[in-house]
């Protein structure tokens, strides 16, 4: 099958790169000349430096480049049988892009979007046969990111989601799926790491390198929440932060920080910009965490269980099965492990006291605890057999 990849960013190429190395003829294209070139230069190097670390041959690293095609118009993609459309962030730039694709591909194309916060409906609903179009989430880099989340729209046709996972599948990824709800699963799951994170910096209960410190060396998260943020790049943390708020009608669990809006105004945009959170100026001195053991678990305690309710809630409003919820996230993102096992091993009736704590505290609606939990620990239920 010929595989159509729509924006050369960094998700469109990298995409392009897993599908090539899966043995496709793929046609990449980006209405930015400029792009397209800056891609295949930069596809180039990538698969340059897996060859000197013995990662590929030579020959397979040329079949793999020489499999990808670099065209300037969307009717390359007369022939292939699916689109994956990775271009910017816009419902309206998508829903116009997805209008054009119908009139140039076969009528049995799969057209799917990489979209990370829009509605897959939405995008649907301007083709005519919207029964094709599906969510395909990959994240970012691509080629190494195990997990892509399939997201069938209302209108999606069960041929189409079966034909895109297991076509996914054979790409050897992992593929979870998710209902087309805002945030579909890690991005929905994920907020408290960042919201609470920030909530917890803001009321000045511990400065970021402690909160980071505590995340890592105590929870066993790869990277802390600050450093994360920083390296997304707060100008794109906040902007899904606050499509997410706005998608779940304003729900206070998902309120975006001002700590972080600011960051994002004033261009201190993280790595990237080389000043977030952190400094990353040549000479700069990293600030040191206060590696007191009791605060820093009460930290763990606190984001790890807003994280929990998160991941309990989306399974409670059947956004996907509880299996691929902790796949998502310990495969997705790279949590330590599975919040649904996480609640099991603290004890749910111990999950529903520390949610109720805290909604005591603040008296808040984003600390209420989720009607599954609550109902588990009245029923001692578990969510996996032990
Ligand atoms: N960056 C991430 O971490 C990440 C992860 C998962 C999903 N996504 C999603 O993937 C998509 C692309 O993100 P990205 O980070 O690769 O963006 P990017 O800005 O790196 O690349 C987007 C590319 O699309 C091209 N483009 C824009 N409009 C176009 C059009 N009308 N026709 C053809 N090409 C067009 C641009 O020239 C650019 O090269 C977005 O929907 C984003 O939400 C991003």
């Amino acid at each position: 099958m010929k595989v159509g990849v729509l924006g050369s960013g960094s998700m469109g190429s990298g995409i392009a790169q897993v599908a090539a190395t899966a043995g496709h003829e793929v046609y990449l294209y980006d209405n930015n000349p400029d792009a397209l070139q800056r891609a295949s230069k930069q596809l180039q190097k990538i698969l340059n430096r897996l060859v000197e670390k013995g990662r590929l041959t030579d020959a397979d690293s040329k079949a793999i480049f020489g499999r990808i095609y670099f065209v300037d118009s969307m009717y390359a993609y007369k022939d292939c049988g699916i689109i994956i459309e990775a271009i910017i962030e816009n419902l309206d730039i998508k829903k116009a892009v997805f209008e054009q694709l119908e009139d140039v591909v076969r009528k049995d194309c799969i057209l799917a979007t990489n979209t990370s916060s829009l509605s897959i409906a939405s995008i649907a609903a301007a083709c005519e046969h919207a029964e094709r179009v599906i969510g395909i989430h990959f994240f970012n880099p691509a080629p190494i990111m195990k997990l892509v989340e399939i997201i069938p729209a209302i209108q999606t046709s069960q041929q189409v989601k079966t034909k895109a996972q297991s076509l996914i599948d054979n790409w050897g990824k992992l593929t979870v799926l998710a209902k087309d709800t805002p945030g579909f699963i890690v991005n929905r799951v994920a907020r408290p790491f960042y919201g609470e994170a920030l909530r917890i910096y803001e009321e000045g209960i511990a400065d970021v390198a402690t909160i980071d410190w505590a995340m890592k060396e105590i929870g066993g998260f790869r990277m802390g929440p600050f450093t994360l943020m920083d390296y997304i790049g707060h100008d794109v943390n906040y902007t899904v932060t606050e499509t997410v708020f706005k998608a779940f009608y304003y729900d206070p669990r998902y309120k975006p920080s001002f700590t972080q809006k600011r960051l994002a105004e004033a261009g201190f945009l993280g790595r990237k910009s080389g000043r977030g959170f952190y400094d990353y100026q040549d000479g700069a001195e990293p600030p040191k965490a206060q590696e007191d053991r009791e605060l820093g678990q009460k930290i763990v305690n606190r984001i790890v269980i807003m994280l929990i309710n998160e991941a309990a809630d989306a399974l409670y409003l059947n956004i996907a099965s509880k299996k691929d919820i902790d796949l998502a996230m310990t495969k997705g993102v790279n949590y330590p492990k599975g919040l649904l096992q996480w609640a099991d091993e603290i004890g749910i009736n111990n999950c529903v006291k520390r949610l109720d704590n805290l909604y005591h505290t603040y008296l808040e609606d984003r600390y209420r605890c989720s009607p599954i939990l609550r109902k588990m620990a009245r029923d001692q239920h578990t969510f996996f057999k032990h």
